[in-house]
């Protein structure tokens, strides 16, 4: 599932505070992060620990893909230029970057693995001229927030470091590379594999995420090499190799580990998609949205949610599903793409692409399919599937029913248990149903088909012909009863004896 206009929904995102750092105090108010720099966005690596078909960066928390996270982040900073690289499945992910992110640039990897190398190929495609800093993040680290990066450029700046890097401290560091200190100053950082035991301990890791002095940079990795454990082209290494030449890198510890939580398996997956989806509830919360039950309740940064709504548990939002004030949502709904007005009530549905009117009731267990909209203060009531169906204002199709490629006027009640047989078995037909019109139960709409404004329809009718405005239409054969019928033709049957009983 790729969304579109996920910048303008990441920017409200942050506008509601999510994702923000709360260790607070912004310095100077970024006033001198102004001068040029780029923004390059790993995501070349192979992914292997996802054991997965989909690129790693591909894999979604909170309706976007890990990549497109950290793409809204890199497009809000105000960077001169923002350059992802890739290499393995750069079909399917250069598909995407240019879908949502058409202004990113793409620079390609070659055979030489590691981060140092991503970013090498990074550094070729800017500007020869280009003389300003350069951001390195993460495609696989999505909850960095664009407060943090500009208080990592600012510190760079102030310091006047040629690196500058984010480090957290973490219970658990397995996995991640180790920063290596004397007493207070920064050392160079380790990766896991290449750690001796006793490194292994150190609980402070490199969060993947840095600013170096172009210059600077392009220098080192020029002399980085690949031997190591897993004879990759570490960009870590760039940092000590700065410190040997007698330049200044330090590591900022950001204590919000979350916003630095880089995601190589699926473990980790579930675990920051966790995380990021309790702290958008908690920002509803606060913003005067009722949750019932923040566990059960899952909702996409690309939703948007009004004042004094209520969702109940086991509601599941996503994509570009908006709700409008005063509705109640749930329990057990799933929305997807769902444009829900104000006063509406949901419950226990299923529902995507489509249009709820204000005032509207859905379910229990209706089943909204793609292209349905339901009028104002209409109903789409208890085990009923629509598609591409518009039900006018306070239009009811209350009861067990299937409506496919209809249109329906307004005040209209479709009877229970009723079909909109659209298929012909080759192709789809259209039911058009006017203002004002009953039908009885159990009818049959043979599409196409027309029904007038105002008219009938007779309970068990398979309707074939158009009904004219205000006319009753009856398909059914005149009822004959066939005295004695269960005795004759069912002899010595449980029927046939309570018959026999009743006479
Ligand atoms: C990396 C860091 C590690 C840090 C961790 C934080 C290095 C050598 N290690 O380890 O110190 O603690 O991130 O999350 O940098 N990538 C490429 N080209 C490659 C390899 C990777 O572009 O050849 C990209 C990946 O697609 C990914 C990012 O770089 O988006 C990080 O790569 P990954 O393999 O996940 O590195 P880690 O082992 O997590
Ligand atoms: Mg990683």
């Amino acid at each position: 599932m790729v969304r579109s206009g996920v910048m303008a929904a990441r920017r409200s995102l942050e506008a509601s505070g999510l994702g923000s750092n709360p260790r607070g105090g912004a310095r100077n108010g970024f006033g001198r992060v102004m001068s040029e720099y780029a923004v390059v966005v790993l995501a070349a690596g192979s992914g292997t620990r996802m054991k997965s078909s989909t690129p790693k960066v591909l894999h979604e928390i909170a309706g976007l893909p890990l990549i497109g996270h950290v793409l809204s982040t890199a497009h809000s900073l105000g960077a001169t230029h923002v350059i992802t690289v890739l290499r393995h499945e750069k079909v399917q992910i250069e598909n995407y970057v240019k879908a949502f992110y058409p202004t990113t640039v793409i620079a390609y990897q070659d055979e030489i693995p590691g981060t140092g190398r991503a970013v090498e190929a990074a550094l070729e495609a800017l500007p020869k001229e280009f003389a300003g800093d350069v951001v390195v993040l993460s495609g696989d680290v999505p909850l960095l927030d664009v407060q943090s990066i500009h208080e990592l450029l600012e510190m760079h700046r102030e310091d006047s470091n040629a690196g500058t890097l984010i480090s957290t401290l973490l219970p658990n560091p397995n996995g991640y590379g180790r920063i290596l200190r004397s007493r207070e100053s920064f050392l160079g950082i380790v990766e896991q594999k290449d750690a001796a035991p006793e490194q292994l301990s150190i609980n402070e890791v490199n969060a993947g995420v840095y600013v170096f002095g172009v210059k600077h940079l392009a220098n080192a990795l020029g002399k980085v090499t690949t031997k190591n454990a897993q004879g990759e082209k570490y960009l870590t290494d760039v940092a000590a190799l700065l410190l040997e030449q007698g330049e200044k890198v330090s590591a900022h510890v950001l204590e919000d580990i979350w916003l630095v939580a880089g995601i190589n398996d699926r473990k980790q997956l579930s675990e920051v998609a966790k995380e990021l989806n309790s702290r958008i509830v908690s920002a509803w919360q606060l913003s005067g949205v009722t949750i019932q039950e923040p566990e059960t309740t899952w909702v996409d940064v690309t939703v948007t949610l009004a004042q004094d709504v209520t969702l109940l548990p086991g509601t599941r939002l996503h994509g570009f599903t908006s709700i409008g004030e005063g509705s109640v949502v749930g329990p057990d709904t799933t929305l997807v793409d769902v444009e829900v007005g104000e006063n509406v009530s949901i419950s226990r549905t299923e529902a995507s692409s489509s249009k709820i009117l204000s005032g509207a009731k859905v379910g229990p267990f209706a089943y909204i399919r793609p292209g349905t909209q339901l009028g104002k203060d209409g109903k789409i009531g208890a085990f009923v599937e629509t598609k591409n169906a518009v039900i006018g204002d306070g239009s009811k199709v209350p009861h067990l029913s299937y409506v496919g490629d209809a249109t329906i006027g307004t005040g209209s009640n479709i009877g229970a248990g009723t079909i909109f047989a659209n298929y012909d078995g080759v192709n789809k037909h259209k039911t058009v149903i006017g203002s004002e019109v009953r039908t009885g139960s159990g009818n049959v709409f043979v599409a196409p088909i027309s029904i007038g404004d105002g008219a009938y329809t007779a309970a068990g009718s398979t309707i074939r012909r158009d009904v004219e405005p205000g006319a009753l239409a009856l398909s059914v054969t005149p009822q004959k009863n066939l005295a004695g019928w269960v005795l004759d033709k069912r002899p010595g049957t449980k029927s046939a004896q309570a018959a026999k009983e009743a006479k």
